[in-house]
């Protein structure tokens, strides 16, 4: 085992509310109560991240307060560095199975597919999800650990 895989497991493990998988980097005005990644088991250490497939990443949340529009931010973090990722689609309100506005206290599952590219390293990667607000303040910020294979 190298010294990055043993940093992401206690880092999961301290900050962990989701499973021993995903962590949290910050989620202020909503609180995930669950995520779901494409033939990622929560039991994974890391999540495979097949080249040439498509990856759907689902991310269950209650905000804590009432919220107009969402935006999705994401970014590959490898070893430590933070590289932005282009999603196809960064509006949180279409097509993610999220209606705007979203209320207070309700529970809301957002959902989007990323391709995975033929010609991404074979790396270890953080994936780096955040859900914005109309005023770029995190409601949901986890971390993924993951694999590019
Ligand atoms: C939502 O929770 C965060 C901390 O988890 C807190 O900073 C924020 O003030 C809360 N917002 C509301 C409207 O309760
Ligand atoms: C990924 O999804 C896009 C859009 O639906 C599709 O065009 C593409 O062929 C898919 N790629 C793979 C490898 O399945």
């Amino acid at each position: 085992m190298d010294n990055i895989f043993i940093s992401y497991l206690c880092f999961a493990l301290l900050v962990s509310v989701v499973s021993a998988t995903y962590s949290d980097c910050g989620s202020t005005l909503g609180t995930v109560s669950a995520i779901a990644v494409t033939d990622c088991k929560d039991s994974d250490a890391q999540c495979v991240l097949r080249r040439n497939s498509n990856v759907t990443i689902q991310i269950s949340f209650v905000p804590n307060k009432s919220i107009q529009q969402i935006n999705a931010v994401v970014h590959g973090v490898i070893l430590g560095v933070p590289i932005p990722f282009e999603l196809p689609n960064s509006d949180g309100c279409k097509d993610s199975g999220v209606s705007c506005p979203l209320q207070e206290g309700q529970t809301y599952t957002y959902s989007t597919t990323l391709p995975v590219l033929k010609k991404y390293p074979r790396v270890n990667v953080e994936v780096k999800f955040e859900l914005q607000d109309q005023s770029d303040s995190d409601v949901t910020c986890s971390m993924i650990p993951s694999k590019i294979q």
